[in-house]
């Protein structure tokens, strides 16, 4: 296992542990709906974005315990997300996470209801004194948050994708799109250690130019595994862009010019961290694990 992936399965067990705690759980009726935002939350996932908080963190020497919950907060904002594009009105998908989806395996309705949980969930545990110790950070965190899962951002963003399938979309377009819809969350992710850490905004700044590449290589890598992918490897629905006719990095580039792309975009991103030096290794390291993935 390389340092790497070792640092990011230790992210992932810690955080698992948190979102844990905080989901509820009791004999009541309505326990059906904790166990479905357990069952979407608990399904494994990559914890990407709890990565890129706790790393963040770490370059501002943030006690990891506020970090982790930053992590799980996101982390809700992020399989909420999942669990409406996986919905009927959405992209109509039966697999997640290498399990049936939060609407297949209990009802539209409840799934409807898990990912508004998650959501309001998320900005609860933010807003909570164990995140950070100062009123104006916690509310940083949260007004920075509203935006990038918002109108403004992913859920604009998702707008613009469904919009996506009946027009011509130019590279600038796609670029805007993609940005809102999944670079938003990434940024928010890169951002919350340096909001954490009361840092200046110039380094805000730096770590948003980290975070504005990175997300895109993401997503065009996103794009490539709906195009190339199976469903066993990915563990999640795929060829559905194709199918739906949306306009994508891969659907404008083609396969080869996407992957080269990507992987531009991830040096890209690397670079954009020098002012950090060795504190920042993990940071490099995960911008070439975003493209070269292969789930
Ligand atoms: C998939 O995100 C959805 C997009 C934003 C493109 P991830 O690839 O991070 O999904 P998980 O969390 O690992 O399941
Ligand atoms: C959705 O993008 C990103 C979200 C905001 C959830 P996709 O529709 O491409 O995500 P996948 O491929 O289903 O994970
Ligand atoms: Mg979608
Ligand atoms: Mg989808
Ligand atoms: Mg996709």
């Amino acid at each position: 296992m390389t340092d790497l992936n070792a640092a990011m399965a230790e992210t992932a067990n810690k955080v698992n542990a948190v979102l844990q705690a905080l989901i509820p759980r009791t004999d009541t009726p309505e326990n059906r709906l904790y166990e479905a935002m357990r069952y979407s939350s608990m399904a494994g996932g990559k914890r990407l974005r709890p990565f890129l908080v706790v790393q963040g963190a770490a370059l501002f020497n943030v006690a990891e315990s506020c970090a982790l919950r930053a992590a799980a907060a996101v982390e809700m904002v992020h399989t909420y997300s999942l669990i409406h594009d996986d919905l009927p009105a959405m992209d109509n998908a039966d697999l997640r996470r290498g399990k049936p989806t939060c609407h297949k395996q209990y009802d539209e309705a409840t799934a409807v209801l898990a990912g508004d949980s998650l959501l309001t969930l998320a900005f609860g545990v933010l807003s909570d004194a164990k995140t950070h110790g100062d009123p104006q950070v916690r509310c940083d965190l949260v007004a920075a948050l509203a935006h990038a899962a918002g109108a403004l951002g992913m859920c604009g963003g998702q707008q613009f994708d469904l919009m996506a399938e009946k027009m011509q979309l130019d590279i600038g377009a796609i670029t805007r799109l993609q940005r809102l819809k999944t670079g938003e969350l990434i940024a928010w992710s890169c951002e919350a250690g340096a909001i954490l850490g009361k840092q200046p905004i110039e380094i805000r700044h730096r770590l948003q130019a980290y975070a504005h590449d990175l997300g895109l290589a993401f997503q065009i890598a996103d794009d490539l595994l709906d195009a190339e992918g199976t469903e066993e490897q990915v563990g999640k629905s795929v060829g559905r862009d194709a199918q739906a006719g949306k306009a994508t990095f891969v659907s404008i580039l083609g396969i080869e010019r996407a992957r080269a792309q990507a992987s531009l975009l991830a040096d890209q991103a690397a670079r954009h961290l020098d002012l950090f030096g060795e504190k920042a290794a993990l940071l490099r390291e995960v911008a070439r694990f975003v493209v070269e993935r292969r789930a």
